[in-house]
């Protein structure tokens, strides 16, 4: 039986370029979630898509005289690009810009509204009087509350991650003018979190096998009890609010509609591939399953509201992992796009090869702690790493297929020439094949990684022990059956590192073709091995030294 399984891929802001800690904390562990539970025979509905909402985009449009769609329309085509040159699978990436998105929008909110979740209620919030504005989310900067770090924004501390109301910071600075806001009276509508914050802490309670900071610092917050919050902004760059009764220059808060994304994109897919009823085997059905993959800023949003807008509609599945990460951090300084700290995808792209990119940020994935890297640490591991170890064993194995096989698989299981080494050899594939299987069933995908990377090693110690190059001469038919196992182990190898490594795996597809399922293939008497160009090619350090 093949289990649904939706792979909900935190939004990127469309603000500008993202950097590598984003391909290293959310897309790239996605995708290679996503290619493993495929390989596996599951149902993979994997989406996200650009959220073009929200003060980033506003700020950013602000900055360089724009109009917001401009930047937004901008970075989504250029993300578009790079998930492609990347290799990353989503089945829909889309945009919060769709009526599509709209519709669903505004239908949760219709909802939460006529269950009484949401009402409307007057408060003062921060008005700048020299730009004659308010000033949500990110037009405002200050001290955080919790932890005293200076420069929180309005809308979250990207210290301490806890979400912000504007109205909570100390030391208040509008962004737009630097001058001191004062207080003024707006009307907004409110989601009463603090109804659900006991169902939330009780449904937290029941998730199994989440990482230690993600539960730990949600159960925190429900601790604390959820307060109600403003779903609606005065701005006039957003979904609009389908009651009017707020008057001009309102519209819906990023976050709310932004979360809604993984349904409303679901039901855009399912419109897409000609059955509008497809995404509820999804999203109502409890055989699904449930993945999130987002960084650390995103983590209350995905483990405190987002359920609760879930439970507050009512019959739709709730997340069964959220595989929230860390921050990466390059040279010891946090990544941020929004102060231009980090390396860009871009950059990445034109400085290595989609795969050795891909392995590099695999092997640094924060899933636990920070990671710290940089230029020379990425280089490191694909030289010192994939290169050497993987790289190496595959260029290895192609060429002894031809100088010892002739470049076509012999028969096997001649006992006489299978030894207790040959057998053992790939019954460690085989068992890292297992093994490696339940790292990445949870989301365990650096020790993943590690497995595999482990298992080239040791068919490279296979072949420096059995020395087939020099058994040539002596006694061919042994030389020729080591041969045929390293060949056999590589084609397991490879089915270990292709959800790490696509663009190689596709290459070796030249020698063994297409790979169907998560198991070492039965390589048939009479295959050609065909040769091949080397899977990765060593990146010259002295490019980077300036
Ligand atoms: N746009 C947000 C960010 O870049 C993430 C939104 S994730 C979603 O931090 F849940 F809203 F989809
Ligand atoms: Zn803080």
């Amino acid at each position: 039986m093949s289990t649904p399984v939706l792979v909900a891929v935190a939004w990127p802001y469309a603000s500008g370029s993202r950097h590598l800690g984003h391909l290293a904390g959310v897309y790239l562990p996605a995708d290679i979630y996503a290619r493993f539970q495929r390989l596996k025979g599951n149902d993979v509905l994997m989406v996200s898509g650009s959220d073009v909402h929200g003060t980033p985009i506003t700020v950013r449009a602000d900055t360089e005289g724009v109009a917001p769609s401009e930047i937004a329309d901008r970075s989504h085509s250029e993300f578009c690009q790079q998930w492609n040159a990347l290799g990353i699978t989503f089945d829909l990436y889309t945009t919060t810009g769709t009526p599509n998105h709209t519709a669903a929008t505004q239908e949760m909110f219709l909802s939460h509204l006529k269950k009484g979740f949401i009402y409307k209620k007057a408060s003062e919030q921060f008005y700048d009087p020299v730009a004659e504005r308010f000033l949500p989310d990110r037009y405002i900067n200050g001290v955080c509350p919790h932890c005293m770090y200076e420069e929180a924004r309005g809308d979250q501390c990207e210290n301490c991650g806890r979400p912000l109301d504007p109205v909570d910071l100390l030391k208040p600075r509008s962004k737009i003018t630097g001058s001191e806001p004062v207080m003024r009276s707006t009307e907004h509508f409110y989601f009463r979190f603090s109804d659900l914050s006991e169902d939330v802490a009780k449904w937290l309670r029941t998730r199994k096998g989440w990482r230690p900071h993600v539960l730990n610092s949600s159960l925190g917050w429900t601790d604390e009890g959820l307060q109600d919050r403003a779903v609606t902004r005065d701005l006039d760059w957003g979904i609009e609010l389908p009651v009017d009764d707020l008057g001009e220059g309102k519209c819906i808060y990023v976050w709310y509609d932004a979360v809604i994304g993984y349904l409303s994109a679901s039901k855009e897919w399912a419109a897409q591939n000609g059955d509008t009823d497809r995404w509820k085997r999804w999203w109502q059905n409890d055989d699904a399953l449930h993945v999130y993959f987002l960084g650390k800023d995103n983590i209350p949003f995905h483990t405190l509201f987002w359920p609760a807008q879930l439970m507050a509609y009512g019959g739709l599945r709730l997340p069964d992992i959220v595989a929230g990460t860390q921050y990466v951090t390059f040279s010891g300084q946090k990544a941020s796009a929004s102060r231009g700290v980090g390396t860009t995808i871009g950059d990445g792209l034109k400085f290595f090869e989609p795969d050795a990119l891909r392995y590099a940020l695999a092997s640094l994935m924060p899933e636990h702690a920070d990671s710290d890297t940089s230029i020379g640490e990425i280089v490191r591991r694909i030289n010192n790493e994939l290169v050497a170890t993987w790289g190496n064993l595959v260029n290895r194995v192609l060429s002894l297929a031809q100088s010892v096989l002739g470049g076509i698989f012999p028969e096997v299981n001649a006992e006489a020439t299978i030894a207790e080494e040959d057998r053992s050899l790939l019954a460690a594939v085989d068992g890292a094949l297992l093994v490696e299987a339940d790292q990445i069933e949870r989301v365990a995908l650096k020790a993943g990684l590690r497995t595999a990377m482990e298992t080239a090693t040791k068919v490279n110690a296979y072949l420096n022990a059995t020395e087939p190059w020099k058994l040539k001469s002596s006694d061919p038919e042994r030389a020729a059956a080591v041969v045929a196992t390293a060949v056999q182990a590589v084609a397991g190898v490879r089915i270990a590192f292709s959800p790490y490594l696509p663009f190689s795996t596709e290459a070796l597809g030249r020698v063994f073709g297409p790979i169907t399922e998560w198991k070492r293939p039965e390589l048939s008497q009479g295959l050609q091995l065909a040769k091949l160009p080397p899977l990765f090619s060593k990146v010259d350090p002295a490019t980077f030294e300036s």
